[in-house]
């Protein structure tokens, strides 16, 4: 969800969140156009999308990935920043990127399944989605909504959760829940892998097997070793070529924040009040009705 042209661009405009098919973007770095452009993207064979709503753990999986191609060769992941080695489809850069990109493409998207690539819908690459509890996820928001300097503060834990349960959320990528009931009802065909981002804490080693072996790329014992060693929390906070700190303080304020900050399973029980997490729950039960999704909301549960 950064802009992949920031290097060149100072980010004086505005901060306003627009709508395409009943879907908030941010205007800055996402146009009519340019989510067109996602939609008709030629998609081909060999390309692999990195598929999740904001704060899932997108960042983690563009990692991940670029090291499963590599074979567990660090080059990439140390000299090229993860914008560039796994470009957002729907940004206003994303043609440019990846039209004359050599095959094979990794591509990242925070779009939902409704306006995904068609041709992908059809069959046509693969993706992995991730998923993760969303009151970690709004807690992710709400810090990341100070610290970027491209969308507007979104105010409040209250507030955000007014905002985050509404069926017409003005946050980038819109309402979560149809964002991950719409991935997840395709969690059965067979380009479509989903993964959760607890999965991934509690055993990131046997994830990054998994997720290799869904890329048809499988890796040696000791490739799976350097990747899993490579892409802990800890290891990625000190990676600027992940972790952001690239990025100049027009388009991030790095005064009040990270973009690595917390990592971890159940940081929402810090912040979130008994009665916001009850009023969240009575939410969640009703929008998730049918939903056979399971999460995992506190790391103790991680190790049952
Ligand atoms: P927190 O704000 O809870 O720390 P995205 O990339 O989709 O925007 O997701 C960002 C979230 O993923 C942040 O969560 C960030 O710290 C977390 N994250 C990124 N890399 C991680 C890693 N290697 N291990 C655990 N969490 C990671």
């Amino acid at each position: 969800m950064i802009p992949q042209t920031m290097e060149e661009n100072d980010n004086k405009g505005n901060c306003q969140l627009h709508e395409y098919k009943g879907v908030s973007f941010p205007t800055k770095i996402h146009t009519p156009e340019s989510l067109q452009y996602m939609e008709d993207f030629d998609v081909r064979d060999d390309d692999v999308f990195v598929a999740a709503y904001p704060k899932s753990g997108t960042t983690w999986m563009q990692e991940i990935t670029t090291l499963i191609l590599s074979g567990g060769d660090l080059t990439p992941v140390n000299t090229i920043p993860n914008w560039k080695r796994v470009p957002w489809v729907e940004n206003i850069s994303g043609k440019g990127f990846l039209e004359n990109c050599p095959s094979p493409r990794l591509i990242s998207t925070h779009a939902p399944y409704s306006i995904a690539p068609k041709k992908l819908k059809e069959g046509k690459g693969k993706a992995i989605y991730i998923t993760r509890n969303p009151k970690d996820i709004m807690v992710s928001l709400l810090h990341f909504s100070k610290f970027v300097r491209f969308f507007a503060d979104i105010g409040t834990l209250e507030e955000c959760f007014r905002n985050f349960v509404s069926n017409k959320a003005q946050l980038h990528g819109g309402s979560w829940f149809t964002h991950v009931r719409g991935w997840h009802e395709h969690k059965d065909d067979p380009n479509i892998f989903i993964i959760s981002f607890e999965d991934m804490v509690k055993d990131l080693r046997g994830s990054v097997k998994r997720i290799a072996d869904f890329m048809e790329r499988p890796l040696s014992e000791s490739a799976l070793d350097t990747i899993a060693e490579h892409c802990t929390f800890s290891s990625m906070k000190k990676n600027p070529m992940a972790n952001y700190s690239l990025i100049s303080n027009d388009w991030l304020d790095h005064n009040v924040g990270t973009f690595m900050r917390k990592g971890t399973v159940g940081n929402w029980k810090s912040e979130f009040t008994v009665a916001l997490s009850e009023a969240f729950d009575t939410v969640y039960a009703k929008k998730m009705e049918g939903c056979d999704l399971k999460f995992i909301w506190d790391i103790a549960e991680l190790h049952k």
